[in-house]
């Protein structure tokens, strides 16, 4: 059987079936209670990447903190990046901080209510803006995310990989004749919730499927082998060198990474990373004649962190030493070596002026249970 070519009739009968299974089941979300453009940018730009059950209590904090876009637009930065810890991909927050400025300054405060504009605002890209202008403005638009690709790739039985921009164009393409004229918002979100409670990855519950009779991949028995994926190659391990550094008041020194690099304004312990080029041995020493430690000093790693990012996964060797043991240099040399643009002593157990990016907060945490007593440290 080849792809399914859908009929005017047939496509109407499906959108009914999908609306009336959403009316019965899709789940209380918070970002369901409204259609105030705002929210719902915030909304989907936190569900980019990130699971449901993550996203609900960051969105109510952050929407009682900056409860609209003028007061996101005027929001200071650390704060805001404070509110997005734990998160992950802080770009999305700060992206969203500028789109909230250019709507205050562009559009006089007033939300952009066509697909187009709200697609040029940063960090907004086709799904994100058909998402926005059908569930907060009624628009015909489908929204297209991986839950909603790998929903059609069954539907269609699509038999190319869904990863090649050439099959996610067509499947927006039969995307945008399902949409339902009438709910479109709500028809978008039964797809997504679809792809979220029934056709999910590796678990097919078609028994329950409003689609069923339509899908081309359960029609074949082909639910388990689709969407095709273009095979992944596996992502490098990167080591990185932290230095916890601490004063005779507990202090550790926190530095602030620069902006225009990845993770940029997030705190963190000195930290190099290495490159194919740098050995660790040789960083390490390096790292001790810029401190100046002395010979008896011990600097050996205490605590180790694994963290997965999209594209690599980085082990971090924690390393501890005592301020009073080392030549602090001046901020410029810090600035340099650890390629940052900020330093500060805090105290490790209040850092609520300072948003610590989530593999430095499981450093943190594996120092804090290590507990190891500078003496002991140094007898080792
Ligand atoms: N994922 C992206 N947008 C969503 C939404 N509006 N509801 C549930 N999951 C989503």
């Amino acid at each position: 059987m080849s792809k399914w070519i859908p009929k005017d009739n047939e496509v109407a009968d499906l959108q009914t079936e999908v609306l009336a299974w959403y009316s019965r089941n899709a789940r209380d979300l918070p970002w369901r209670h409204t259609r105030e453009p705002y929210a719902i940018l915030v909304s989907e730009i936190m569900l980019q990447q990130t699971r449901v059950d993550t996203v609900i209590p960051f969105y109510n904090r952050f929407l009682t903190a900056f409860p609209d876009l003028q007061a996101l637009a005027e929001a200071d930065e650390q704060k805001l990046l404070k509110l997005w810890e734990g998160l992950g991909y802080y770009r999305r927050a700060r992206n969203l901080q500028k789109a909230a400025i250019e709507i205050v300054r562009k559009y006089n405060g007033n939300f952009p209510k066509d697909a187009d504009s709200i697609r040029t605002l940063p960090g907004i890209g086709a799904y994100t803006s058909g998402a926005i202008a059908s569930i907060a403005f009624g628009i015909t638009i489908p929204a297209v995310d991986g839950n909603v690709l790998r929903v059609y790739a069954r539907l269609f039985r699509i038999m190319e990989s869904i990863d090649t921009t050439r099959t996610k164009q067509s499947i927006e393409g039969l995307a945008a004749r399902l949409v339902s004229p009438e709910q479109p918002g709500d028809y978008n979100q039964a797809i997504m919730e679809i792809g979220a409670l029934l056709c999910q990855k590796n678990s097919t519950k078609c028994q329950q499927c409003p689609v069923q009779k339509y899908c081309r991949a359960f029609a074949e028995n082909l639910q388990n082998d689709l969407p095709v994926r273009t095979p992944k190659s596996k992502p490098p391990l990167k080591t990185g060198l932290a230095f916890y550094i601490e004063n005779d008041q507990g202090e550790i020194l926190l530095v602030k990474r620069p902006d225009d690099i990845m993770l940029g304004g997030m705190w963190e312990l000195p930290t190099i990373v290495l490159t194919a080029k740098t050995d660790k041995n040789e960083t390490c020493q390096r790292v001790a004649a810029f401190l100046k430690m002395s010979p008896e000093t011990s600097c050996l790693p205490v605590v180790q962190i694994k963290h997965a990012y999209s594209h690599f996964s980085l082990s971090l060797n924690g390393f501890r030493l005592l301020r009073n043991q080392i030549r602090m240099p001046e901020n410029g040399a810090i600035f340099e070596l650890f390629h940052c643009d900020k330093v500060a002593w805090c105290n490790p157990d209040n850092l609520a002026e300072y948003p610590v990016h989530q593999a430095q907060r499981k450093l943190l945490e594996a120092f804090r249970s290590q507990a190891i007593t500078p003496d002991l440290f140094d007898q080792s």
